[in-house]
């Protein structure tokens, strides 16, 4: 699997989506996204890259693509709860232990594109006191542990797409500070957990509405959520990923209240663009490698 996926300590990152031009050579589009997952290690960065899935399943030799993944073609939920789709034909994950080597590689990928893809989004990501979102709470807690992250959040050997997996990418914005306004006792049945022990509310004490009720499905996915913006716009940005799509869109749905009951995280924030993104394996991506780009 892309090694950046499972890179910890960085302190700065950047995401960006590009929309290939109307005439761009796809293949070439490829070859530029495999060079931009490659940096030296003297670059300093860690790189993901993601393919909109039905573009990767039209360019990729078909062993390297899922069998799952399809991309966010429309709007999810209603009204208020609302998920609009915001895909994208590619998405990159720069991050760093510095806005200068993430902005160095950004900028190489822009130039580098050219003529071919143009930026769609941007979103710089930043750590809220190490482990925490900006609703204060600990994010990551039920993640798989590190040795075991990759076999349960990468698709198995002999499958079609081994070692790829599916990106659900989400920025969820605040809406103002309406958040932080609720008691901490509403914040906790809200998320589920306490803030400050961290510890999971259970029976009668775990709302239907809070977020561990909604997304629980007993389906281990790997997220690296991290805090974005400045004090007009800001947020969560959701990064989570999963061997199978068919996880995260159920957890989608039932944040959205498809049952009836949505997630109380949806009454203060909402989401601004929604897209999957097939994140292929490393040997699928090395075939796209341009044949002199590891001489050096
Ligand atoms: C603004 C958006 C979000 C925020 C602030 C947020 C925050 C949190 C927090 C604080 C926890 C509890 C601690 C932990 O286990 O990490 C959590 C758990 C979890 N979240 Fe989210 N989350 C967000 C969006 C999502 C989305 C979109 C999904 C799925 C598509 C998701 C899936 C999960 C899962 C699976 C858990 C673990 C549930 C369990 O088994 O206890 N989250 N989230």
């Amino acid at each position: 699997m892309q090694p950046g996926i499972f890179a910890f300590g960085a302190t700065e990152h950047l995401f960006m989506t590009f929309d290939l031009d109307a005439a761009a050579d796809k293949k070439k589009a490829l070859q530029i996204l495999a060079t931009a997952a490659n940096p030296l290690t003297t670059d300093g960065v860690n790189v993901v890259v993601g393919v909109r899935p039905s573009l990767w399943a039209e360019i990729a030799d078909a062993d390297d693509v899922p069998e799952t993944a399809a991309d966010f073609a429309e709007d999810k939920g209603e009204g208020g709860l609302m998920m609009p789709a915001d895909q994208h034909d590619f998405w990159v994950w720069i991050s760093g232990d510095g806005m200068d080597i993430c902005w160095d590689w950004a900028k190489f990928v822009r130039d580098s594109y050219v003529g071919i893809a143009k930026i769609a989004t941007e979103h710089r990501g930043w750590p809220y006191h190490a482990n925490k979102d900006l609703t204060g709470f600990e994010d990551g807690t039920e993640n798989p542990r590190r040795l075991e992250a990759p076999s349960i959040v990468g698709v198995d050997q002999g499958k079609p797409g081994a070692d790829s997996c599916v990106l659900l990418y989400q920025p969820y914005e605040h809406k103002d500070f309406s958040w932080y306004e609720q008691d901490v006792e509403d914040q906790e049945k809200a998320i589920g957990r306490t803030k400050l022990e961290n510890i999971e509310l259970e029976g009668e004490d775990l709302p239907d509405y809070s977020h561990i009720a909604r997304t629980d499905i007993d389906q281990d996915i790997w997220r690296r959520n991290v805090a974005y913006g400045d004090m007009g716009t800001h947020g969560t940005l959701f990064i989570g990923f999963a061997d199978e799509q068919w996880k995260m869109e159920d957890m989608l749905d039932r944040m959205v209240g498809i049952d009836g009951i949505h997630d109380a995280l949806m009454d203060h924030m909402f989401v601004t663009g929604s897209g999957w993104y097939t994140i292929p394996s490393v040997d699928a991506l090395v075939k796209f490698l341009p044949e002199d780009d590891d001489e050096d």
